[in-house]
Parts: structure tokens; C-alpha cells; sequence
């Protein structure tokens, strides 16, 4: 399972790219708008910091304007993956846009319909929001399990993205799914280090090696 995460904060991007487990980053014009900086421009920097997958969203909405946007968008970087919304016009420039060699990830996926018609557009990444459908009372997971034994039936190449996740328990069920990528927002993934009993365990090895060699480390 790939690791993305879901923020334009360049610090919570360095801080993640450190870990040395970070294999992408997905953004959307709210997270862009939440830095204050013009979509390019983050994304250059996005780009600098982080090497895999960076999607950037377009903000229009009509095909012919969301080609122009994305072909834009495209240029900054080969890294950037263009993303755009599950509507009709989002589907059709999905559908040009990959062929002509541009990757797409189309977001705001909520069913398995749509999943299906981002497949047949070509996307490289369709991008079904596990928390939402959550919040809105049905059960997220099950769009990832559904959409997942689809694309196998049909062979799909599009990759599952699993977006919205809000928690780790999140993140294990799309990857107990087959998720091909899972998108988090850097609190989810901070917290995917927590255990009581890694911090115990530790704090007595630290412990008991003290209690025998007093010289710091094993290094010094
Ligand atoms: C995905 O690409 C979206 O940016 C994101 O996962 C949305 O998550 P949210 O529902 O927590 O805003």
C-alpha cells in the first residue's frame, strides 16, 4: 500500500517525507486555499519536497476549461497528477487528458457507479472519500471493498485511492481491502506510530542497559 498524504502544509510534508515512508501527496483547492499560496506555486514546492505522486485539483468546471487547467497543471511537474471531479465534465477531460499521456485522479467518487465510469475514462487514480460517506451515515470501507472486486473482475488499471481517511483504524481496513493507495492527513499518519506498548517496552530495554552500562549509547 502506498502512503500519501493529504495536505499542502510544506512542514507537515517535510516532517513526512523524513520518515522515509511517504510515497505521495494528494491536495484539493481547499487544502491549497488553507496555505494562501497560488496552486502552482505550492505545487513547485510540493514537488521539491516530496519525490512521488503530488495530485493537483482543477477548479473548473466545464471540460474545456478543466483540459486547459490540467494541461497547465501537468507542466509543473511529471509528478503532478491531475485531479478532477467525478461530474460529466470532470469524466469526459478524465477521458482526454488520458490520452494524451496525462495521469488523472478523479475525486469526490461515492459509489461504485462512479468508480466504474472513472475506470472506463482512464483515470489513474479514482479517489472514494471513506469519511465522508461515513459521516453521512453509510459505511465507507464497503465502497473500497466493492469498488475493489470490481476493477479485478474487469482488470481495471486504475489504482483505488482511498481518500477522507479520518483515523488509523481507517487505514487499516483500506489496506485489509487492497486498497492500492492510501491519502491521510498528516495527524492520521503521526498517530499510525502509536502503541503503549512500543513506549513501555522501550523505556524498560532503556532501563535495564542503563542499569548495567552507564556510558550513554552504544555508539559513544
Ligand atoms: C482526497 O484527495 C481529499 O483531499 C481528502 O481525502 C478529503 O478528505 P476530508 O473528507 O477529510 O476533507
Amino acid at each position: 500500500m502506498r502512503f500519501f498524504l493529504d495536505t499542502a502544509n510544506l512542514e507537515e510534508l517535510k516532517t513526512g517525507a523524513s520518515w522515509g515512508i511517504l510515497d505521495g501527496v494528494t491536495t484539493n483547492p481547499t487544502l491549497i486555499a488553507k496555505e494562501g499560496v497560488p496552486i502552482e506555486e505550492q505545487i513547485r514546492k510540493i514537488c521539491d519536497i516530496v519525490d512521488g505522486d503530488v495530485s493537483a485539483e482543477v477548479v473548473a468546471t466545464a471540460t474545456d476549461d478543466m483540459l486547459a487547467e490540467g494541461r497547465k497543471l501537468a507542466r509543473i511537474h511529471k509528478n503532478v497528477v491531475v485531479k478532477v471531479p467525478l461530474t460529466r465534465d470532470g469524466i469526459r477531460a478524465c477521458a482526454k487528458l488520458s490520452r494524451e499521456g496525462i495521469r488523472v485522479n478523479v475525486t469526490l467518487c461515492f459509489s461504485a457507479a462512479q468508480a466504474i465510469l472513472a475506470a472506463k475514462a482512464g483515470a489513474y487514480f479514482v479517489s472514494p472519500f471513506v469519511g465522508r460517506i461515513d459521516d453521512s451515515g453509510w459505511n465507507g470501507m464497503e465502497l473500497i471493498q466493492a469498488i475493489v472486486g470490481i476493477y479485478k473482475n474487469y482488470g481495471f488499471a486504475t489504482q483505488i485511492l482511498a481518500a477522507s481517511l479520518r483515523h488509523s483504524g481507517h487505514v487499516i481496513e483500506a489496506a485489509k481491502a487492497g486498497a492500492h493507495v492510501g491519502t491521510m492527513p498528516f495527524k492520521v499518519m503521526d498517530a499510525l506510530f502509536n502503541h503503549p506498548l512500543t513506549d513501555k517496552g522501550l523505556d524498560q530495554f532503556l532501563k535495564d542497559y542503563h542499569k548495567v552500562f552507564h556510558d550513554a549509547s552504544v555508539a559513544g
